[in-house]
């Protein structure tokens, strides 16, 4: 299936919660995202996700430089409430959910396993957040503990639906 097929009602649903799954050395994780955009860069179908510095998922991403998003298509609240509060520093939150996840096609990360589109997304360009670039109300609303965002644009490699 084309990237964009699902995007008009996956763009709904991020805003309401997602997973993105990283791995790296063998350790995955899976955290909640809610934050993101689906595009066309550099004439490639582009996922773009924001990650704070303090999250588990930076190290790791940064590391593969890959991960993969899942928009749910069904009722997932509770493991997205989990995902969203819970840091994969303290425990295997794959595990402790029995989530379960399928290889990917494309990359190495997998891919979480239910219902939903699944991206494949590979990091093409990365960017720390610049606070002296950013709206002084944006900065006051969501960063007054200045833990800023890393800004990553991944070639979408692969969409799947289930
Ligand atoms: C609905 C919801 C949306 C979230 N969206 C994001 C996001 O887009 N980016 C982010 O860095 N953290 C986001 N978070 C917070 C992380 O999911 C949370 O800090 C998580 O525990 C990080 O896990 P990790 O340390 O295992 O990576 C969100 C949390 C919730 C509940």
């Amino acid at each position: 299936m084309k990237y964009n097929d699902n995007a008009k009602n996956d763009l709904t649903a991020l805003s309401k919660g997602a997973f993105l799954i990283s791995q790296d050395a063998g350790q995955t994780n899976i955290m909640t995202i809610a934050w993101g955009a689906i595009g066309n860069i550099w004439g490639k179908p582009v996922f773009i996700a924001l990650v704070r510095k303090s999250r588990f998922t930076h190290e790791l991403i940064n590391n593969s430089n890959e991960f993969t998003v899942t928009i749910p298509h069904e009722d997932m609240s509770e493991a997205l409430a989990l995902c969203g509060t819970k840091s994969g520093r303290e425990m295997d939150k794959m595990e402790f959910l029995g989530l379960k996840t399928v290889p990917s096609k494309e990359i190495k990360t997998p891919t979480l396993d239910c219902k939903g589109t699944h991206y494949e997304c590979m990091v093409l360009y990365k960017t720390d957040m610049k606070p002296s670039e950013l709206d002084e109300l944006t900065k006051e609303r969501w960063y007054g503990d200045n833990d800023f965002h890393t800004v990553y644009f991944a070639e979408i490699v692969n969409t799947t639906e289930k």
